[in-house]
Order: C-alpha cells, then structure tokens, then sequence
C-alpha cells in the first residue's frame, strides 16, 4: 500500500528512522520488497513480523532516465500488487523544480525533494517555496535541502572543503519561509563510497542544534550509506578496486533518529551488494552468461541486506505498529 510520507514521518519520528531506497531496477525492487517484509531465504519466513518495515522507495533522476520513467512506476505498481502486506511511499530524490512538477502532476509519487541547495539561500528558498505551493495544492510533501554535502550527486560534484553544514538558525527561517515538510540537512556524510576522507565524522552536536530550533519536524539525512567492510572486501577479492572506500558506522543511524532524524538515505550500499554478486558471479562461473545466475543470488542478499539496515534504523517490527496507527486515522 502507497502511502503518504507524512503517515510514515508521524509514526517514525523521535523513534526510528525509516529507510529512503533508491532502485533503478527489478531486482532491486524484489529484493527491497522481500527485505521489507521479511521474506528471507535465510529464515524461510514468509512475512515477519518481527523485522517488516515501512519504508520509502526513493527514484532519482538518473534512474528515470536509465529505461522511462514509466518502466520504473509499472513496476512499483507491480510490487504493490505482489506484496499487498508492504506499507511504503515513492518519493522523487534530488529532484530540479522541472522534475518535481512532472511527479507532481503525474499523481503517483507521494511526495517530492526539491534540491535547489547549490543556489543562493534567497533562490533555494523562492525555488521551494514554488514547488510546496504546487505539491501542498495536490496533497504531496516536500522535502527541501539547506546546505552542502560534499561527494557526487546526480551530475554535481562537491569537494568536502566545500561542503558546508547547515545552519541552525537559517533552517529555521528556511522551514518558515517555504512551508517545506521536511529538510535535508548537511551534517557531515557525503554521497558515495567515499565518505569522511577529510577524517571528520557524523556531527551530532549539528543535529541537535537543529532539532532543537525544529521541534517535532523531520530531519532528513542524504548520504547514509555505511559502505560495508565486509562488501567492500569481497568486490575487491574478486577483481574491484575500491581502495579507501568508507561510511557512515551503522551505530549512528538510531541515535541520529532519536534526535528527529527520521529519513535515512541509502543507495550506494545496494550498489556495493550488486557489484559484489556480479565480480563473484562472473569470477566463480566463467562459463554461465545466464542473467538470472546473479540476478536470482542478488535478489536473495539484497533482502537479507535491507532487513538488516532496517534493524540499525530502528525501523525493523514497526510495520504492524504502523498498520494499526493508520486503521485508527482511516
Ligand atoms: O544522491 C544521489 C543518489 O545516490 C542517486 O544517484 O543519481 O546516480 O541515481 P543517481
Ligand atoms: P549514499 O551515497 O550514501 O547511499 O546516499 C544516498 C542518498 O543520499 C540518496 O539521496
Ligand atoms: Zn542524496
């Protein structure tokens, strides 16, 4: 079941944090339907109640243009239909004002990131405040951005000396001036694989600040890809070269939800599962050119990966919780 964002937010925040997923394809749908839900090949479990999660299945730009867009929301919908139990919402991330009115307008996404934080702070807050009232106007949420992560998005690169937090103070004004319903905030994480090679970690002292100035508001944080030792390890053992590669330490993600952290961003680390598979896939099996031989072994470690990430975010077993909370409001 599609849901709003804002559903999701008021039943996770200050508890959990939910998951933000990017996907391009089907096998990261199957995978990230199965994790969520707990259908494990480890367990054998059907759906689990005690590790099935709402989450938010994140598509960026580049994704719609990796097939059509289309391709992407037939098979959200697909997915809907095959796991009737999933409770989640489609939102569209790092989104120009262009994208945001085409997901607006196109009814499916429940809400939107407008990502105009490389602008001016007058322009990124005129430039979101014309997509809240566009998005407010059709009962969708926006997720706006205040200040700069470092590493690659979409076709932007930021170097971490000029990445810059957010500012406590102006989120404030931010939020009061474009009526965004969540924000984005840099608090230290980078896009990709290569996160605090300046050596600085997650600031939580950041967080707080901003918190406080922002009661009961959800948080988001982009870059929350904990680049795994162990995936990294095994991409590299079977013909990668990711020397370096590093991120945000698992343990951070609930402290961080406690403070109002309430979307957690995750793409990169489904990337490092996916590369892994195919290096061992293609390494181990030089005579198999079946697709489904790395597909099906992905699907299977994908799953178990999302049921992990969501026990580190809290959100594992709250599904049922959430189920019954949106009964009462039904
Ligand atoms: O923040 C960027 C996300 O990881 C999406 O990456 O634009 O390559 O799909 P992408
Ligand atoms: P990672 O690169 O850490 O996975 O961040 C993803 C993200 O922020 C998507 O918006
Ligand atoms: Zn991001």
């Amino acid at each position: 079941m599609i849901v709003t964002t804002r559903e999701l937010f008021e039943h996770a925040y200050g508890q959990y944090a939910v998951g933000a997923y990017n996907i391009n394809n089907l096998e990261q749908a199957m995978g990230l339907f199965r994790g969520n839900l707990g259908k494990l090949e480890s367990t054998g479990q059907d759906v689990d109640p005690a590790v099935a999660a709402p989450f938010i299945i994140q598509i960026s730009r580049g994704a719609r243009g990796y097939t059509d867009k289309r391709m992407l929301e037939a098979l959200i919908r697909a997915a809907e239909e095959v796991f009737p139990e999933a409770i989640f919402a489609v939102h569209l991330d790092h989104g120009t004002e262009e994208a945001c009115y085409d997901c607006i307008e196109s009814g499916f996404y429940s809400s939107v990131m407008i990502d105009a934080s490389h602008e001016s702070f007058e322009e990124n807050v005129a430039i979101t405040r014309r997509v809240v009232e566009r998005a407010h106007a059709a009962g969708i949420s926006v997720e706006a951005e205040l200040g700069m992560l470092g590493g690659v998005e979409e076709d932007i690169e930021v170097s971490e000396e000029h990445a810059c937090l957010t500012d406590p103070d102006e989120a404030v004004t931010f939020v009061e001036q474009t009526g965004c319903d969540s924000l984005a905030v840099a608090i230290g994480t980078s896009h990709g694989a290569y996160k605090f090679q300046g050596g600085q970690g997650l600031h939580f002292d950041r967080i707080e600040q901003i918190a406080q100035r922002l009661p009961g508001f959800p948080l988001v944080m982009h870059g929350s890809s904990s680049v795994p030792r162990e995936w990294v390890d095994r991409i590299n053992a079977a013909g990668g070269e990711m020397p370096g590669a590093s991120g945000v330490p698992e343990e951070h993600y609930l402290p961080a939800a406690k403070l109002g952290v309430t979307k957690v961003n995750i793409d990169t680390d489904g990337r490092l599962v996916w590369c892994a598979v195919h290096r061992e896939s293609f390494r181990d099996k030089p005579a198999d050119f079946d697709l489904r031989t790395p597909g099906k072994v992905f699907m299977g470690a994908y799953a178990e990966f999302i049921a992990h990430k969501n026990q580190k975010l809290g959100s594992a077993g709250q599904l049922e919780s959430l189920r019954a909370a949106l009964a009462v409001t039904a």
